[in-house]
């Protein structure tokens, strides 16, 4: 099974792997999705959330996974909606989503607060809410019928890492025609190796020979093409995960240096609820003649009492984090609208 790795560009990469087999239609469908808010001068915010696999055989029977559920990407999703962006919600196959991540977690499964009431005289049973469960039923609901009546939230699905590429190139390029008003916020947790098809096993791997010896290739780094050729003037906001703390504000600077883009965000795998920093550079621009120069704005709250739950149904970083980017992303457009001719 052993083989030597390949450095794979993101050019070598799109031409050597193929594209999941439903590009195009999620394509089109984007491409109507993004022409509609272009029109209407909406914001449109691209959301990645959730891990990716790596598939180990071509009929796939074994993959790798990482950690991610999709609490930041979902959560997320919903203050831009609140706030009037519409989104495009690049997630993982059932990881969470936007609205129903409230109720899918088996600690507050939405079964265990609806009753069933016999009432005499009628056949049918009626279904009824938990008193104490219908207020915030209620807000969560309104929300996700107001966001459904104005057309403002697309869904689109991956599960393989490169189903993740194909999509990300594919979005980011109908979406560049929104210019500075297009944000970019890669939540998701993508998967930096994996194992080209031409190296793939075409069946499932056999057990019969022991110990098994896979060496997977480098995905590229896409920010850089995402950057460089995708969609040069959108607002490009990537995430940096580090268990090491120590590892996170200089991981994040080298991001910003290697990729020139906007902002990163840190976050620390256990305290990643309560607690994330934003790097980005001094008055956000490139000064070819001097070494960059950088700063941390911390975003915390308080710590809630159950902080190992999935769930709480209090204050949510994600709301801050929203908010903080939204001052932001306003003042690049506003800074595109001085600069331009
Ligand atoms: O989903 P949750 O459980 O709520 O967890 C949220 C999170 C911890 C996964 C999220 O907040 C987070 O930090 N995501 C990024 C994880 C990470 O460290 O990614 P990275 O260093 O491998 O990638 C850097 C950035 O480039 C990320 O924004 C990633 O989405 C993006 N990327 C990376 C590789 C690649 N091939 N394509 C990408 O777009």
């Amino acid at each position: 099974m052993y083989t030597e790795p390949t450095t794979f560009s993101a050019e070598e990469y799109f031409a050597t792997q193929l594209p999941p087999p439903t590009l195009q239609q999620d394509v089109a469908r984007v491409k109507e999705f993004v022409e509609t808010h272009a029109k209407e001068a909406r914001g449109v915010v691209l959301v990645t959330s959730g891990g990716t696999t790596v598939p180990l055989e071509l009929n796939v029977v074994r993959f790798l996974d990482n950690f991610s559920a999709g609490t930041r990407g979902a959560t997320s999703a919903e203050y831009f909606l609140k706030a009037g962006y519409a989104v495009i919600f690049m997630h993982r196959q059932f990881s969470l989503q936007p609205f129903s991540r409230h109720y899918s977690h088996s600690t507050n499964p939405f079964l265990d607060f609806l009753e069933i009431e016999e009432r005499e005289g009628e056949t049918t049973p009626t279904i009824s809410v938990t008193p104490t469960k219908r207020e915030h039923l209620l807000d969560v609901l309104s929300m996700y019928k107001k966001v459904h009546r104005a057309g403002t939230l697309h869904t689109l699905t991956f599960v393989t890492v490169n189903d993740y590429l194909w999509l990300l190139r594919a979005v980011c390029q109908e979406m560049s025609v929104l210019g500075r008003k297009g944000l970019f916020y890669l939540a998701a947790a993508v998967s930096d190796f994996f194992l080209p098809r031409q190296k793939m096993s075409e069946h499932k791997i056999q057990s019969g020979k022991g110990s098994l010896r896979i060496e997977m290739d480098q995905v590229p780094k896409i920010l850089k093409p995402l950057v460089d050729e995708w969609t040069k003037e959108g607002f490009i906001v990537s995430f940096k995960l580090e268990t090491d703390d120590k590892l996170l504000i200089p991981k994040a600077r080298q991001a910003l240096e290697r990729y020139g883009h906007q902002v990163v965000i840190g976050n620390d795998l256990h305290r990643r609820k309560f607690e994330v920093v934003f790097v980005s550079r001094k008055n956000n621009s490139i000064d070819g003649t001097s070494s960059p120069s950088f700063e941390e704005h911390w975003i915390r709250i308080a710590l809630p009492e159950d902080h190992h739950g999935p769930v709480h149904e209090g204050k949510e970083i994600e709301e801050d984090i929203v908010a903080e980017l939204l001052r932001r992303h306003t003042a690049w457009i506003e800074k595109g609208n001085t600069t331009s001719p």
